[in-house]
């Protein structure tokens, strides 16, 4: 990992102007999973750590837009960009870090750089659709999958499927693992943002419902609401939420088990990337490490 922290600083550097490396260095790295997913399927190859760079580069661009679009005050912890510094500030550095990431994608075989590619128009195919979504309570399990899929394993699937593709693995079966990785990874997301509390989440509890976002464990409360009840949740949505109301759906979640029910799938969806790649004991940690994250 050493080495594509190096990768990232070069790439930084070379944008040769020192308000980008400031407000780089002000970002949290993160847990870096798309870059240990690349350095794990392509361990050997010389060109991983730039490959991880670059796919860890569109990721934080893609933070930086989002947090501008969902008005988020933080990021893993710390102040947003657009926070500190201004909206105007954190759209430029996105497009920056994102435009430098594909000038250095171009040094790769096509196949490579259109996987890499066409994940990024899919992942903001999937950011519109979160936005649109997000105006009205959505029930929709399928859509909400669909969405997720775009918005957030796209890119995982595509970091997978080009570090196989580097290295001659077979690209189907390592797409699979990453599909699955990435949904499995969003599904415990959104529980985390029910059953944590602000202080481990670095952003505030319940507040992908305050946004608007009706997440998985919300679907299936909704479902099983009787009508009056069905009510005062879609009534809840997209507001502030008071103390009141965060007990009553919290309590709910758990009489219905809405919770586990999302964490079955996230499960099962692991197990599905598990089950693509069996024998490859690395990747299997990944998703060992990535469950028990919810707990
Ligand atoms: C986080 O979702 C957002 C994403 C995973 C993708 C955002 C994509 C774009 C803004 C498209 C633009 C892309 C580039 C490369 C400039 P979230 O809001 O559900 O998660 P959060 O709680 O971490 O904010
Ligand atoms: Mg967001």
């Amino acid at each position: 990992m050493q080495r594509v922290e190096n990768e990232i600083a070069r790439l930084i550097s070379e944008c040769d102007y020192d308000e980008v490396t400031r407000l780089f260095e002000m970002l949290s790295g993160g847990k870096r999973l798309r870059a240990k997913l690349i350095l794990k399927i392509a361990p050997e190859h010389e060109k991983a750590p730039l490959l991880a760079a670059i796919v860890e580069l569109i990721h934080a661009a893609s933070l930086l837009h989002d947090d501008v679009i969902d008005e988020a005050l933080t990021r893993r912890g710390v102040p947003s960009v657009n926070a500190t510094d201004g909206s105007k500030t954190a759209v430029m550095l996105g497009d920056i870090l994102y435009s430098k990431a594909f000038t250095e994608l171009v040094s790769f075989d096509e196949e490579i750089a259109r996987a890499i590619a066409s994940s990024v128009t899919a992942l903001s195919k999937g950011e519109m659709m979160d936005v649109k979504m997000a105006e009205e309570f959505n029930s929709d399990e399928a859509k909400y999958l669909d969405m997720l899929y775009l918005k957030t394993a796209t890119l995982i699937e595509a970091a997978a499927i080009a570090s196989a593709l580097l290295v001659g693995k077979d690209a189907h079966t390592y797409g699979i693992y990453g599909k699955n990785l990435g949904l499995s990874f969003q599904i415990i997301d959104d529980i985390l943002d029910i059953t944590s509390d602000a202080t481990t989440l670095g952003k505030p509890a319940m507040n992908d419902f305050v946004e608007g976002k009706c997440t998985l464990p919300y679907i299936y409360l909704y479902d099983v609401l009787a009508d009056s009840d069905k009510e005062r949740l879609i009534n809840a949505h997209a507001k502030t939420i008071d103390k009141s109301e965060e007990l009553w759906i919290k309590e709910e979640m758990t009489k219905h088990k809405c919770v586990e029910k999302s964490f079955k799938l996230a499960q099962e969806l692991s197990n599905e990337a598990m089950n693509a790649v069996k024998d490859d004991t690395a990747l299997v940690e990944i998703l060992q490490t990535m469950i028990k994250r919810s707990y």
